[in-house]
């Protein structure tokens, strides 16, 4: 009996213990050669095949997102988009089982939700990235495109995640996306009544409409969404030319990571190396874009330049925004104190094998109130450039604490100087124990780049 309290006790406090003695390390939790895609029944699985839709060569995991709250317990997402055929089910459950190529997905919420092939609307169709919100609730925006073919128009679906049920839908209408041309790849939740105060009823989407350079907002109270376009969300052709790990390839996509400070909305565009803001007040106010889509363009502000470009980016409580610049292949974070250049980016040591395009990103606070910065990569460079080799590690889901992070912060929180104050909606970093670091996180010693020696133009196409 006493036995086992004291050993509880112990596995209670030693997760502190270690993690403060140190600055924390990227762990790779997940990890593979080639998706594998589980099935609940046999006949699941047969009915993929017999669609032609069990092809996991397709398949790119794009984001990952974590419920730690829910009464189901921990669990990991990401999501496969159909940006071809031979995708079975586009957002997934990551088990613990693995097999040779990696662990095994499961469809969520179940295999009948996923629209295979464009025939019911009802269901869904393709996914890029998903939100989780402190009400336990899984925003998903589906771009109702498979392989550029607009099957059915996008829509907003919110699953709660205790009974993995839907809660609400919301279809997108045509004044809001333009048919193939727009594709909803990123959104972004700020719920401004949560827990325990309040009742998850005021719940704001922003979403970015990465090919047709738009930002939409969807208001849970009105159950209405509007448009909003201005020139920051286009991509810059000067920056269209990426080189990720010696391999070069073009992509011009527009507006892509989004983040919020709760008064600022942070985005840019993929191609790109600034990043630009716009406050949430303006763009919460329908009636200002009722009548034009690009009115009051001066409201949004370029507010910093990287060394490189980036495609995810994700905020934590106390305003830092995190992101992982392409080349070099940096995990970097900019402090809210210091304007954003690329003379403050503070390396977070990463082995950058393991972060090669970071796609998807989310900082999700554990059962213990320590924030954790979640990531996918994928090695996108190869996959534009058909070289992947399925022999490779190719995809990875990583996991770094950011509690090492936050006190460096909150040490110097007192000198403040920079204009964007932290009013956040968003629930409070549980910063619990208060003894100061011995390191501090933003050591760059091993994180040198291995990509060093990329001056020769080598592009194929
Ligand atoms: C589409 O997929 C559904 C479910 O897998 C299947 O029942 C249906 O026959 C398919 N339709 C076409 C046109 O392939
Ligand atoms: C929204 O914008 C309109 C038009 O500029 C303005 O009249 C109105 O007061 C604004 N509403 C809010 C809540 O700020
Ligand atoms: C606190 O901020 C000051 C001024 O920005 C800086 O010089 C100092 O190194 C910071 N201290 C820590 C512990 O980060
Ligand atoms: C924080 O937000 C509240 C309500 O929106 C506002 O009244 C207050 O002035 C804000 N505080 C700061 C420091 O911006």
């Amino acid at each position: 009996m006493w036995r086992a309290f004291f050993v509880t006790l112990i596995l209670a406090l030693t997760p502190h213990a270690i993690l403060s003695a140190k600055t924390r390390k990227v762990e790779v939790l997940y990890e593979w050669k080639q998706v594998v895609y589980g099935f609940a029944t046999e006949e699941d699985r047969q009915d993929a095949i017999d669609n032609d839709n069990l092809v996991p060569e397709n398949a790119t995991p794009i984001d990952v997102a974590v419920d730690y709250h829910s009464k189901k317990g921990k669990r990991v997402f990401t999501t496969t988009p159909r940006f071809t055929t031979g995708i079975p089910y586009t957002l997934a459950l990551v088990t613990d089982k693995t097999e040779e190529n990696g662990p095994v997905l499961l469809p969520y919420p179940d295999y009948s939700w996923h629209n295979s092939n464009g025939s019911n609307c009802e269901k869904i169709t393709s996914v890029y990235r998903v939100a989780i919100t402190e009400c336990n609730q899984m925003i998903l925006v589906d771009t109702g495109v498979i392989d550029d073919v607009q099957h059915c128009p996008p829509q907003l679906l919110v699953f709660d995640l205790n009974t993995d049920t839907l809660s609400h839908r919301y279809v997108f209408d045509p004044s809001i996306y333009i048919d193939v041309a727009s594709l909803f790849i990123t959104p972004i939740a700020i719920v401004n009544d949560p827990p325990p105060k309040g009742s998850c009823s005021k719940v704001k989407v922003y979403v970015a409409d990465v090919n047709f350079h738009g930002l939409v907002i969807y208001d849970s109270e009105l159950d209405a969404a509007w448009r909003i376009e201005n020139r920051f969300m286009y991509p810059d052709p000067d920056y269209g030319l990426f080189s990720i790990a010696d391999e070069k390839f073009f992509l011009m996509d527009g507006i892509f990571g989004l983040a919020s400070d709760g008064e600022q909305l942070y985005f840019h565009p993929l191609s790109t190396i600034y990043e630009y803001a716009v406050p949430l007040s303006v763009i919460n106010n329908r009636t200002i874009f009722e009548e034009d889509v690009e009115a009051v363009p001066l409201a949004f502000r370029r507010v910093g330049e990287r060394s490189s470009p980036c495609a995810a980016q994700a905020m934590d409580s106390q305003n830092n925004l995190y992101f992982v610049t392409f080349n070099p292949i940096k995990l970097t974070r900019w402090s809210p104190k210091k304007p954003y250049t690329p003379k403050n980016e503070l390396d977070i040591p990463a082995d950058p094998q393991l972060i090669e395009f970071v796609s998807g990103m989310k900082v999700h606070k554990n059962k213990a109130g320590i924030e954790e910065l979640w990531m996918t990569s994928n090695r996108f460079q190869k996959i534009s450039r058909d070289t992947l080799d399925f022999n490779e590690v190719n995809f990875r889901l990583l996991r770094r604490p950011l509690d090492d992070i936050q006190k460096v912060s909150s040490s110097n929180n007192s000198h403040r100087e920079s204009g964007s104050s932290s009013n956040k909606s968003h629930s409070e970093s549980g910063s619990s124990s208060d003894e100061s670091s011995s390191e501090s996180g933003s050591s760059s010693d091993e994180s040198q780049s291995e990509s060093g020696s990329s001056s020769d133009e080598s592009h194929s196409d």
